[in-house]
This record gives C-alpha cells, structure tokens and sequence, in this order.
C-alpha cells in the first residue's frame, strides 16, 4: 500500500517535528489519525504549479491509501488563491470543497489571506463554514482561528470568544490550535507572523500541552516552547524559500524534473496517553513509489 510504505520511508526525514508531541501525559484519550493538509491554492495559474488541483488529486489519493485511515482532515487556508471577482472566487471555493467532500472524509479548514483578506472573510464564511470554532476528538480539543481576514492578528472580538470557549475546557486535555499563519514572529518582513500571538498563547498559558498547526510559510518549521509547540505543514501547491538572505519572498518555476518537489502532507497519530506521532508524506516520494511498483 503506497501509503503505508511511504510514511516509513519519510518518518526519517522527520527531523523539525519528533515524535512523542505532547510532553504530559493524559488520560481519557481514544486514538485516532488524522491528516494535516495546507494551502492548496486552487485556482492559481502560473509557473509555481502548472496544476493546483492535480496536485491536491494527488494528495487526497495519498491520504485515500492510508491505512488506517484518517478520521478527519484539517486545513490550514490558503485553500484558494485570491482573485479580483467574487465569480471566481467562489468557483475556486466550490472547487475545493468539491474535491474535499469527494473524499467522503471529514475535513475542517481555516481561512488564509487568500481566502479572506479582501472581503474580510464575508465569502469564505458562504462557502466554506465559520472563520474560527472549536470542536473536540477523542478527548482532544481543536481550536481554529481566523488570523488573516483583516491583516495577521487574531483581534479582540475573537480572543474574547477564546477565552470564553478556554473556560469550558479541560487544560489538562492535548490542545491543538490550527492557524494559517504561525503564532509567533517567524518572518516579519514577509507577513509570516501574528501580532497579537502572543495575547493569544497567554489565554493557554495554565494548558499543560498546546500544539499549533499551520501553514502559509509553504514548508516545514516548528518551534519548541515549554507547553506549546508550533510546527508548519507542507503546501500541496508550491514550496517557498527559507527567509534566510533573500529580501523579497519569491516562489521559483516548478521543476519540469520533479513537479511534486517540496510537496505534501502530514499525518498525525494521536496515541491513548495523548502522544502524538507526526509523519511527512512527500509526494514526490509517492510518485517515486509508483514508478518503482
Ligand atoms: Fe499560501
């Protein structure tokens, strides 16, 4: 199963996420599996990814071959890219969400800029769902934020929904926050940041154990504080550079000799003592598989 075969062959690769996430322990936890999807950008026509939707066909088929499989997918945005009219944007949303439910999977999403910023979120709410809600797995509990329909920051309006939401919580359960852009200033030049982050992690700060998914950077970075870790997907669409002596954030033309370079997925297994195993699934990696079989 090419599934299978290729998380083994990339859990070495592992390297910015180990295993064993959450450093407390916790009880009451019933596994489960589920994938770390993250800006799929359909719609985008250019010479970053000559086809956003084949390669988001071609995750949604990797994460089709897991075994087992996943309970839900998340969604970290940037699920399409931005365009001038509300016609194609909607299409491009209609489009996801197609590909999404084609799955028969499960799946929750936040928004990315591209997705929100232009309408402060107003379409994305029509087509897509609420811009921030919490729900809970198997004694696990998710947040999702909106940290980009109005510029990277979370606001007030939505911290006060948080720590209301915080009150009704176990802190002791495994928090996961999902965000599109990293809860911590990673690249300020380059917009990768959230400037009330900090505001944001204090209403967890009595949680034993906080793991923050995003996206947005295109690649894979994670940052280790005492409760709360941070890590970055890989983007389905495009990889993006590491923001070390380059001065304007830049994609590069799409190898003709590995399409499917630097793109991806994650799994993540969440154990009974709340422990979370991260697996990267490269596509590239896939498709070397197919050709071998
Ligand atoms: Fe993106």
């Amino acid at each position: 199963m090419r599934g299978a075969a290729g998380l083994s062959a990339v859990a070495a690769v592992l390297g910015d996420l180990p295993r064993g996430v959450f450093a407390q322990k916790s009880s009451g936890i019933t596994p489960f599996r589920f994938v770390h999807l993250s800006d799929t950008h359909i719609g985008y026509e250019g010479d970053a990814n000559r086809d956003v939707a084949g390669t988001l066909d071609r995750s949604l088929m990797a994460i089709a071959a897991l075994n087992p499989a996943p309970e839900f997918i998340v969604v970290t945005g940037d699920l399409t890219q931005a365009a001038e009219t509300t016609t194609v944007r909607k299409a491009r949303f209609v489009a996801f969400r197609s590909k999404m439910e084609g799955t028969g999977i499960p799946f929750y999403c936040v928004p990315g800029e591209h997705d929100a910023l232009m309408d402060r979120g107003e379409l994305y709410q029509k087509a897509i769902g609420p811009l921030h809600y919490r729900f809970e797995r198997g004694g696990v509990q998710f947040f999702a934020l909106d940290n980009v329909s109005r510029g990277f920051f979370v606001g007030d309006e939505q911290r006060q929904w948080l720590a209301q939401e915080i009150h009704k919580v176990d802190p002791n359960a495994p928090t996961i926050i999902l965000a599109h852009a990293p809860l911590y200033d990673l690249f300020v030049p380059w917009n990768w940041y959230t400037y009330d982050a900090q505001q944001v992690l204090a209403l967890f700060q009595h949680f034993r154990s906080v793991t923050v998914l995003f996206g947005h950077i295109h690649q894979l970075m994670s940052r280790r504080q005492p409760h709360v870790i941070q890590a970055a997907g890989l983007s389905t669409a495009w990889p993006l550079p590491e923001p070390v002596g380059l001065e304007k954030l830049e994609k590069w033309p799409q190898s003709a000799s590995d399409p499917l370079m630097g793109l991806g997925l994650r799994v993540i297994d969440v154990g009974a003592s709340g422990d979370m195993a991260v697996n990267t699934v490269l596509l590239s990696d896939e498709r070397r598989e197919e050709a071998s079989s």
